[in-house]
């Protein structure tokens, strides 16, 4: 048996997370530790977070504060150096298997650099009726919910379905990439820089599907950006991250017009009509 001590406070947690419904997704005192020649590197440096069901947070902090690492640990991709990640009241910090399988369905991610996500000899089709068939969605259900995604992010099948990755643009891959994660209907939507490489009409046009996917299917999103701009369009709440750390957090409101760190005032800087943009 071991000493239930250290325990205690993580028990309580998920105790906490089981019967208040509203928590789905959270990481208490996760830290992850790097050994870069010889010498070690705190890239998330004990962050607790807990993301409500049908919200958005956005985790903004400049190149390097951490938030990939973070991302990459929520979604188990890459183990925890310390500290527990929780979904629906359940531990799923060390989740194997069938187990691991299930959560990757219900936790889709984007990320930064779509063309590393793609295999450049299926097309846009394949890739799409891949994931679906390995997912086990009847064919005369696949082409119908393809369409669905698709319209999400603004893409036409007839545009997209037959072209290699090499053969679209920067931002149209971002956004079938955007449109395969949908496709799952995923409960949490993880964007690491997801809108970074698309023009500003098509940011905010996807940055508006992510807010009504939150309010029509009760989605929850984790937005992450170096933009703070964008970040306080779309979230409900802030998280601002500095050198692995959370320095700051709050509501939208409260970080725009109450910030309490200099960090985070510098970074509000950079975006001077910000104040004008909240949405009502
Ligand atoms: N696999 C790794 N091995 C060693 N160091 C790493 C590794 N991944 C990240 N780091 C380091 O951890 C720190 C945080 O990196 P991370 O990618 O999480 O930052 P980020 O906030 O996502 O930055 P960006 O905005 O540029 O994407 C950086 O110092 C980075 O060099
Ligand atoms: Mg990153």
């Amino acid at each position: 048996m071991s000493e239930p001590s250290a325990d205690a406070p993580q028990d309580d947690m998920i105790t906490r997370s089981t019967t208040d419904a509203e928590i789905l997704l959270s990481c208490q005192n996760v830290t992850k530790e790097f050994s870069v020649a010889g010498s070690k590197i705190t890239a998330v440096d004990d962050v607790s977070l807990e993301f409500p069901e049908s919200s958005v947070l956005a985790v903004v902090g400049e190149s390097g504060s951490g938030k990939s690492t973070l991302a990459r640990m929520l979604l188990r991709l890459m183990p925890v150096t310390s500290g527990t990640i929780t979904y629906r009241g359940q531990d799923v910090t060390h989740l194997r298997g069938g187990d691991l399988r299930e959560y990757w369905t219900d936790v889709q991610a984007v990320f930064q650099d779509p063309f590393s996500s793609f295999n450049q000899f299926f097309t846009v089709g394949s890739l799409l009726r891949r994931g679906l068939a390995l997912a086990k969605v009847p064919k005369d259900e696949a082409d119908a919910l393809i369409e669905e995604c698709l319209g999400y992010v603004d893409l036409r099948p007839k545009e997209v379905l037959h072209k290699f990755p090499h053969q679209m643009s920067g931002g149209q891959r971002q956004r079938v990439m955007v449109a395969r994660a949908l496709m799952m209907r995923p409960k949490v939507l993880l964007a690491d820089e997801a809108t970074s490489m698309l023009d500003a009409t098509l940011r905010v046009n996807v940055l508006n599907v992510l807010h009504d996917l939150k309010n029509d299917l009760g989605l929850t999103v984790l937005f992450i950006t170096h933009d703070i701009g964008q970040a306080c369009y779309l979230a409900d709440r802030v998280a601002v991250m500095e050198r692995g750390k959370v320095v700051e957090r709050g509501t939208t409101e409260e970080v725009i017009f109450s910030p309490q760190g200099d960090y985070t005032r510098r970074l509000l800087s950079d975006v001077p009509d910000l104040r004008g943009s909240l949405k009502p």
